[in-house]
């Protein structure tokens, strides 16, 4: 039983990464769609992406095993102390079993913990994080791994140049449990939200039960992520800068006291925007869209955990976790880590 007599904290307690090796430069799709390196850069910040085998080994569930045998040996866990997986998503392995539950095999987790899949596109991540968060709290769950992982190059049509300039993939993983006594890691304020109007904006409707893939789709490449990038662009900026002044203002804290913000890789001139919006100096956005371009779900724990292995995020420091994505659903997270 977990003792709920004191205030139950989460702590992150380990995190992880796996990126696919093959490197994908703007230079490389000049050759494939009419683009340039000049273009990408100016207007998205991203000069390379990953872009994952599809001969077998960088799969969604295999790049989560790969980042979660990461965290576990940082947080000094077995795959058995996990008792729970949330794995956020838009791009499975396959359709069933659920990622979380292949994800759960693949560790040898032989404890039947619960595992479950969650598709809230870029936030994903931080969906997943401020659930865990209510698990830990509540004592449902001691430890529990939160995973964003993609493989969106399967998901873009690679003859659209408004589009595949964008995305790539790979995965972040964190694991979490409960603060000791008189530690100060402690999520401080969560948020999540949705707004089911803004589906035209980004959207896959075909593959789905009501439109399925056939012949005149693939033909017409009409199965592809469709999204209206200015329309995106405007939502985005707006949202993130809401996201952080709600957890700020959740948990009495203001923008001087953040060390961090940790924001979804869409576009840097979104970052940008953002801290714009907020007053917040671009010296304190994780922003590393330059290498990965937008990994979806990935992106908040990808940059998280590349700024806590420079040493930029140290323990004791406030990070804001700040994301929107499809749906259009968004969430943030303030926490000490
Ligand atoms: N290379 C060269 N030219 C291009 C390219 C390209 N890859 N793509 C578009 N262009 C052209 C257009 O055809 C257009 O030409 P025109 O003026 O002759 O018509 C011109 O460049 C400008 O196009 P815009 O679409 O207006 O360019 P914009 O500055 O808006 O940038 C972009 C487009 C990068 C997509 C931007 O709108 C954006 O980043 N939007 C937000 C994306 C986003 O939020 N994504 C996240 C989705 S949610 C989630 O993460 C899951």
């Amino acid at each position: 039983m977990t003792n709920l007599s004191h205030e139950v904290n989460t702590k992150i307690l380990g995190t992880g990464i796996y990126l696919p090796e093959k490197i994908m430069t703007n230079f490389d799709l000049e050759k494939i769609v009419d683009t340039n390196d000049q273009w990408i850069y100016e207007r998205t910040g991203i000069k390379s992406r990953r872009i994952s085998s599809t001969e077998g080994g960088e799969f969604p569930t295999d790049m989560a095993e790969k980042a979660s045998w990461k965290a576990l040996q940082a947080a000094g866990l077995e795959p058995n102390d996990i008792d729970m997986i949330i794995f956020a998503s838009v791009t499975p392995d396959q359709k069933l079993p659920n990622s979380a539950s292949l994800l759960q095999q693949k560790l040898g987790i032989t404890n039947k913990c619960a595992s479950l899949d969650i598709a809230v596109a870029c936030s994903g991540f931080v969906y997943g994080m401020n659930m865990a968060n209510s698990f830990i709290k509540t004592g449902m769950a001691k430890k529990i791994l939160v995973v964003g992982s993609e493989m969106l190059s399967t998901e873009v049509d690679w003859t659209d140049r408004s589009i595949c300039i964008l995305f790539g993939d790979g995965c972040g993983v964190a694991i979490v449990g409960q603060a000791e006594e008189g530690e100060a890691s402690k999520i401080h304020a969560t948020h999540l939200g949705s707004d089911g109007s803004g589906k035209e904006f980004f959207n896959q409707p075909v593959g789905g039960a009501i439109e399925p893939i056939t012949e005149t789709h693939l033909k017409e490449r009409t199965h592809f992520m469709r999204m209206k990038g200015g329309e995106m662009f405007k939502v985005a900026t707006r949202t993130l800068a809401d996201n952080a002044r709600v957890v700020l203002e959740r948990s009495g804290k203001t923008l001087d006291d953040v060390d961090w913000i940790v924001p979804h890789q869409a576009n840097i001139r979104i970052i940008e925007t953002t801290a714009k919006l907020l007053g917040a100096p671009m010296e304190k956005m994780i922003v590393n869209i330059q290498d990965y371009g937008n990994t979806s779900a990935a992106t908040v724990p990808i940059a998280f955990h590349e700024a806590i292995q420079d040493g930029r995020i140290k323990r004791g420091d406030l990070v804001l976790f700040d994301a929107f994505g499809a749906g259009l659903t968004f969430g943030a997270t303030l926490l000490t880590y």
